[in-house]
């Protein structure tokens, strides 16, 4: 997906960006060779110049001529070329006398640099080493220099005046339009070359943090569907809006997953309600019945050998359908509560009280953090203690060979909250959703009824109850509301009878 976007970016960029570079290239080259024809054909003149001033000076006889005097002839020779060349001045240097002469529209010169002005000794200073190298190789030489206001082009050629070497230069001040297109040209050049790597850095950019944010939301998707508690991390800007709108999406659907389940647990529990109530009232009195013959029979056969271990053993199981059968009365017709002012810390201890020893039995270490200024809530004691109990067992048992319960207790803004932690295995997504469905164990002596009374009087108070799990361990988290506002949460049934 990313790698897609980045593709296309890219090829925007490059499309958009090469015909202008391609063209600024081309119009580098193209004005890079005019330019270069033009100095060619200004060096051939100078060339011309030269070889008409070379034979001039060739034809000087020298003899006996003092410094002056072959100086005025030299220069005589230089201007008459000059004349038919506007634009083009020149010089020659005599190596044997040190002397320099000067011609064309340099006239102002004395020959004599040292009383030349200050500009005209630098004008010198810079064309002094290309006569030098036409002196010292023998050969022409061409070179563009700086001049006075601008660049020129200089050509050096190695001459003879009366027999002697020397040196005849011609220059030309050259065009400023031709000095600032190159200069243009290398500016749109570098710019657009500039212009071209920052917008491909621009796309390479963008579509990399577009597409890590497009990846992030992906896998956030797909732990979402695995998990609808699951939230994305916020982000910034647009992509930082969607995540927002996927969170309150996720949110809503859990929301109404929640009341579904509601729904229908209340369906489930209202049919099952009426079914319970009267299958068990119907076994109570049977099972009273072989109960008491049980201990009749132990008391009118004790002579016969074994009777009475076997007459345990159907008091035991008795007593424990007894206790199943008032559960499940219990559970069908709950008596209403008795609501007080209580603290459920308080509530918590006397649980704790006698339940030590036991923690203690099964190897159970506890760990408590209690509030100190926990709000008083309203709510029927005797049912919270039933609830905290059975949270408490099922924790015990989750840790068959021992582990840390952990439970806390927090004022909430509405009002408070206890949890029960265990070390144990976690509960399975499949476990999870029917945790609370009367009669759902995975124990065989379970009756599967503990987690839904304590939801239903959890509900019956206005509170809730939730589990997080995980690889290690599970929470169960009760909340209470300070005072409730009486509701039929599902949890209360009606029997009928
Ligand atoms: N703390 C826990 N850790 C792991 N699994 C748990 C935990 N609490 C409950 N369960 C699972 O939820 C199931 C239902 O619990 P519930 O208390 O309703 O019934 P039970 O404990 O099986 O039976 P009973 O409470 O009647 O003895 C349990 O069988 C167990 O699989
Ligand atoms: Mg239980």
């Amino acid at each position: 997906m990313s790698r897609g976007l980045l593709f296309r970016l890219v090829a925007i960029v490059v499309v958009s960006l090469v015909f202008p570079l391609a063209f600024t290239a081309y119009g580098l080259y193209s004005g890079a060779r005019v330019e270069r024809l033009a100095l060619e054909e200004r060096e051939r003149q100078m060339q011309r110049v030269l070889g008409e001033v070379s034979a001039g000076l060739r034809e000087i006889n020298s003899g006996g001529k003092n410094g002056d005097a072959l100086d005025r002839e030299v220069r005589g020779v230089l201007n008459r070329t000059l004349a038919g060349y506007p634009g083009i001045r020149g010089g020659v240097f005599l190596p044997e006398t040190q002397r320099t002469v000067i011609g064309g529209e340099l006239k102002w010169y004395d020959y004599r640099p040292e009383v030349w002005p200050k500009e005209g000794r630098e004008l010198f200073r810079e064309r002094d080493p290309v006569i030098r190298e036409a002196l010292d190789t023998g050969e022409a030489v061409t070179r563009r220099i700086v001049m006075y206001r601008g660049e020129g082009l200089v050509h050096a050629l190695p001459v003879t005046v009366g027999g002697e070497k020397a040196v005849a230069w011609a220059e030309e001040v050259l065009q400023p339009a031709i000095g600032q297109d190159r200069v243009l040209r290398k500016w749109a050049f570098l710019l657009t070359t500039m212009g071209f790597l920052v917008a491909l850095a621009s796309a390479l950019y963008i579509s990399g943090s577009l597409g890590r944010g497009v990846n992030r939301i992906k896998n956030g998707l797909e732990q979402l569907k695995r998990d609808l508690s699951y939230r994305l991390p916020p982000m910034p800007g647009e992509l930082g809006q969607i995540v927002a709108a996927i969170n309150q999406l996720a949110q809503g659907l859990m929301e109404k997953e929640r009341l579904e389940e509601q729904l229908q647990r209340s369906a489930r529990l209202a049919a099952l309600g009426h079914l319970t109530a009267g299958v068990a009232h119907e076994m109570r009195n049977p099972l009273g019945i072989i109960r008491g013959t049980a201990q009749i029979m132990a008391q009118e056969y004790n002579h016969v050998p074994g009777l009475a271990e076997d007459v345990a053993v159907i008091l035991e199981q008795a007593d424990r359908q007894n206790r199943v059968i008032r559960e499940l009365l219990d559970f069908a017709r709950p008596a209403p509560p008795l609501m007080q002012e209580i603290n459920l810390n308080a509530i918590l201890e006397s649980v704790l009280s006698f339940s030590r020893k036991f923690l203690e039995q099964n190897q159970v270490n506890l760990v408590t953090q209690l509030s100190p200024d926990l709000p008083q809530v309203q709510a029927d004691g005797e049912k919270i203690k039933q609830v905290f109990l059975n949270l408490l067992l099922n924790a015990v048992e989750a840790m068959p060979t021992g582990g840390t319960i952990t439970i806390e207790t927090l004022a909430t803004p509405d009002g408070v909250a206890v949890s029960f932690g265990d070390t144990g295995p976690g509960i399975s997504p499949e476990a999870r959703s029917h945790l609370f469905d009367p009669f759902y164990t995975t124990k065989s002596d379970g009756t599967g009824l503990g987690l839904a009374i304590c939801h239903q009087i959890v509900t019956m108070h206005g509170g809730n109850i939730e589990v997080e799990t995980g690889d290690r361990g599970s929470v169960f988290r009760v909340s209470l509301p300070r005072s409730p506002e009486r509701r039929d949460a599902g949890g209360t049934l009606d029997p009928g009878d």
